[in-house]
């Protein structure tokens, strides 16, 4: 683990910092994500990774006793939440977090300008950003179908929501920049703490563990890149406001998802967003993430 390397996601940055660091995060998007299939949404290497994962399964020792509370539940509450169990919780809770990514994602692929008409680098920089949140997509699904849930639907929000998140994207960026990083920020905080969970949970399934460690680790590397690339679209101003952001906007999002309250410490999400550096992350993921030059000591 490395201590002190680097300094808060909050550090300010100047004008041509942020420029230099978009020629740097441009470089490493393009080698770490392999060619862009744009009409299949998909990255070259991640669809190999993901790949390796279905050619080679892993699945639960022991079977989900009750497949169907999950089916029943994992949409909306039908049965009391209290008489769930904790492994269905966590897996509701995977399903409603990376159901909401995709209805984002979705929402904005149709509005960010494709690749052939991409002209700055930071358009460059969104449209690969947002296949790689396909992949991740992805990636969550085969988590639950290594858990045994193969009849998973991926169902739209509510109508007002789905509206929301389409008219994300098209707000102006000094007020989407700082609500698009925080974002970010929540779903590496929410990753650690999915991590532990696994480790809680799958005590007695280290095969299955083992492999969701592996599924999770290629988002939460994908998403600490996120995190410094998203930091990088906003300036001194902005960065005050996004830090007082994470507080209100971990606990509106994480209010849709009761489930969560009951298996990590909401206070202590919001606490590690709001000192997050970079400092915790282990090295190996760290070797093959990116991190903006001057959030490093
Ligand atoms: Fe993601
Ligand atoms: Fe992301």
């Amino acid at each position: 683990m490395a201590q002190n390397k680097f300094l808060s996601i909050f550090t300010p940055a100047n004008k041509q910092q942020r420029q230099d660091n978009f020629v740097d995060y441009w470089e490493f998007t393009q080698q770490h994500g392999g060619e862009l299939f744009e009409a299949e949404q998909d990255l070259a290497k991640k669809r190999e990774k993901l790949n390796y994962f279905k050619a080679n399964p892993v699945r639960l020792r022991t079977p989900l006793a009750n497949p169907d509370v999950f089916y029943r539940n994992y949409v909306d509450f039908i049965d009391d939440v209290q008489s769930i169990d904790r492994m269905t919780l966590m897996l509701t809770s995977m399903y409603k977090f990376a159901r909401h990514e995709w209805v984002g994602i979705k929402g904005a692929w149709d509005v960010v300008p494709d690749m052939a008409h991409s002209y700055s680098l930071e358009d460059k920089i969104s449209r690969v950003h947002l296949a790689e949140e396909f992949c991740h997509w992805r990636l969550f699904d085969e988590m639950l179908q290594t858990c045994g849930l193969d009849r998973v639907e991926w169902q739209p929000l509510s109508p007002t929501k789905e509206w929301i998140y389409r008219q994300f994207p098209k707000v102006p960026g000094v007020l989407m920049d700082p609500p698009a990083f925080v974002t970010e920020l929540m779903g590496v905080t929410y990753y650690f703490h999915l991590h532990q969970l696994f480790d809680d949970i799958l005590k007695d399934e280290p095969e299955v563990c083992q492999r969701l460690h592996e599924l999770l680790d290629e988002i939460t590397i994908d998403e600490i890149a996120h995190v410094g690339q998203r930091r990088n679209f906003i300036g001194p101003i902005g960065m005050k406001v996004s830090k007082m952001m994470v507080r209100p906007l971990y606990k509106l999002f994480f209010a849709d998802i009761p489930e969560v309250a009951m298996l990590i410490d909401i206070e202590q999400m919001v606490k590690d967003g709001e000192a997050f550096d970079f400092n915790e992350v282990p090295d190996y993921m760290l070797a093959q993430s990116w991190i903006p030059s001057y959030c490093k000591a």
